[in-house]
């Protein structure tokens, strides 16, 4: 199978995991990316089932609603029973590095008051130790540089994040971000609250404090489902 063939069977198990787990009437919160993407496509189907969804970015919002499923503020909603969103890498723990797609904040602030994240995930996500995959940090713009400093001095290689045009890539908040490369992170928790301590750090894509509780990940032979202990 494809990467994207498997995106899209990962996508519809998430859309078969919500329709047999959430209750009807409930919102949705969802992610982003191109595995989101085809979790929102597999939603559609079933979209009368509930009320709508919370987004994560404003490329999610546009495909919720081209698919007429209502999106609310998340300052509307009191709670999320679920919230389902792919991952750049995915570790034994449920730990993830996320924001390849430049939506790290919004994903972390709607996973923070899911009950159940979903990660949905190719077999390629999975890895035994985060950082291969150039850990995000979203920074405001005036804190790139000493920001910079703090990674380098820790030993990783920050790289600012460009548009085709050369120009910084701008987040749906209007902040900047910082490309690590070079990181083995064998502790994703401590290094993210760590990271998330420096003035002008919005937001670090490890999703480690608030993992993932369960991995739809899918390989040549199917769906596989993998239950995390949180604590
Ligand atoms: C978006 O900012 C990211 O966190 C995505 O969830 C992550 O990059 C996975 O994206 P794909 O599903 O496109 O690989």
């Amino acid at each position: 199978m494809t990467q994207d063939e498997l995106k899209q069977l990962v996508g519809q198990a998430a859309a078969d995991y919500v329709n047999a787990h959430v209750p009807q009437g409930a919102v949705i919160g969802v992610g982003t990316g191109s595995t989101a993407n085809c979790f929102i496509d597999a939603l559609a189907a079933t979209k009368q089932r509930y009320r709508g969804a919370v987004s994560s970015s404003l490329a999610t919002t546009a495909r919720l609603q081209s698919h007429g499923i209502k999106v609310f503020d998340l300052n509307e909603i009191d709670s999320l029973t679920v919230y389902v969103d792919g991952a750049d890498e995915i570790d034994a723990s449920g730990a993830m590095i996320k924001g390849g797609g430049g939506a790290l904040t919004r994903e972390k602030i709607v996973a923070s008051v899911s009950e159940v994240f979903v990660c949905i995930a190719d077999a390629s996500k999975r890895v035994d130790v985060l950082g291969t995959f150039p850990l995000p940090v979203e920074v405001v713009p005036m804190a790139r540089t000493a920001t910079g400093r703090r990674i380098t001095a820790m030993g990783g290689v920050p790289v600012v994040r460009v548009q085709k045009d050369g120009t910084p890539f701008l987040t749906d908040n209007g902040n900047e971000i910082l490309d690590v490369k070079g990181l083995r992170i064998s502790d994703p928790r401590t290094l993210e609250m760590h990271v998330n301590a420096w003035p002008g750090v919005v937001t670090v894509g490890l999703f480690a404090a608030r993992g993932a509780d369960i991995c739809l990940l899918g390989g040549d032979t199917g769906v596989e489902t993998i239950v995390y202990e949180r604590n």
